[in-house]
């Protein structure tokens, strides 16, 4: 089964769909086969890659509405990366959930019959507690958490932490695997050398999970966010996968995060 690693936060702005965009296209590039899940109705990682889903075709909707998988993902520009689609209808998606049974797996099911030639799928979420952020935890084994130095993101983090402790136990008992652990990993994001003071208290809040932040850190640049946002719609593409140049910085930095990943990882 592919590697499943899901980007999450309670705060919006943290960089989570442009982590998951670069993330995903820097494996694909490395040659795994891997899918894009956008899970989040303000389909960013979907605009990110320079998608846009015309009426009638499939989304991630359908298939939490039980359309196959497969009917529902789409190639994009970047060779080996599949995405899943999302819209603003999925907005619909909690009313839908919240009348299931097993209503909390419905991701998770869905993925088991995914085409067994994907290597990864990386879920980009939104930040929220609602019932598609606990499929989008409940399908993934790998959790990577972006986090700021601002006090609100500081804050949010502790609390999302009780979260992810009570998806383990939902976790645990659906997998019948009593001492089941989540691996999340913290990176520390859109980092600014100048801000010492907030340095200190993010290492502060950071102390007791020191072991889980990841080394590589990604600076604040300012074309890293232009590249998928504002060069315009269907010429938006993660800055991991934009020849060198302007772009370079930012990169270079997703791609030491890509292969730190792969290294933990890799099974
Ligand atoms: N390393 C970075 N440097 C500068 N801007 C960034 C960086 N990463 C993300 N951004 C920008 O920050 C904003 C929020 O990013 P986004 O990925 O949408 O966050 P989230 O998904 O957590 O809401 C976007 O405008 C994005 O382009
Ligand atoms: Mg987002």
């Amino acid at each position: 089964m592919a590697i499943t690693v899901s980007v999450i936060g309670l705060k919006g702005g943290t960089g989570k769909s442009t982590v998951a965009i670069n993330l995903a296209a820097g494996l694909a590039k490395l040659g795994f086969k891997t899918l894009l899940i956008d899970a989040d109705f303000q389909a960013s990682a979907t605009m990110g890659l320079g998608v846009e889903v015309v009426d009638g075709e499939l989304t991630i909707l359908d298939v939490m509405k039980r359309t196959d998988i497969n009917d529902c993902i789409r190639e994009t520009l970047i060779e080996g990366l599949w995405l899943l689609p999302a819209d603003i209808s999925l907005s619909e998606a909690e009313m839908e959930l919240t009348i299931r049974p097993m209503r909390e797996i419905v991701l998770r099911t869905a993925l088991e019959k995914l085409d067994k030639s994907f290597q990864y799928v990386i879920i980009d979420s939104r930040p929220a507690l609602d019932l598609l952020v606990q499929n989008a935890l409940m399908a993934a084994d790998h959790l990577i958490y972006p986090i700021t130095s601002d006090p609100f993101a500081l804050k949010a983090f502790g609390y999302y932490l009780q979260l992810i402790d009570y998806v383990t136990d939902l976790k645990r008992k659906y997998l019948h695997k009593p001492s089941y652990k989540f691996d999340c990993r913290i990176l520390l994001n859109m980092h600014q050398q100048s801000s010492r003071v907030r340095d200190r208290r993010t290492e502060q809040v950071l102390k007791p999970l020191r072991k889980q932040i990841l080394q590589t850190k990604i600076r604040r640049t300012e074309s890293v966010g232009r590249s998928h946002f504002e060069e315009g719609d269907s010429s938006a593409m993660p800055v991991i996968a934009r020849p060198r140049g302007a772009y370079e910085r930012g990169a270079a930095e997703y791609r030491a995060l890509v292969k730190e990943i792969v290294q933990l990882w890799q099974n």
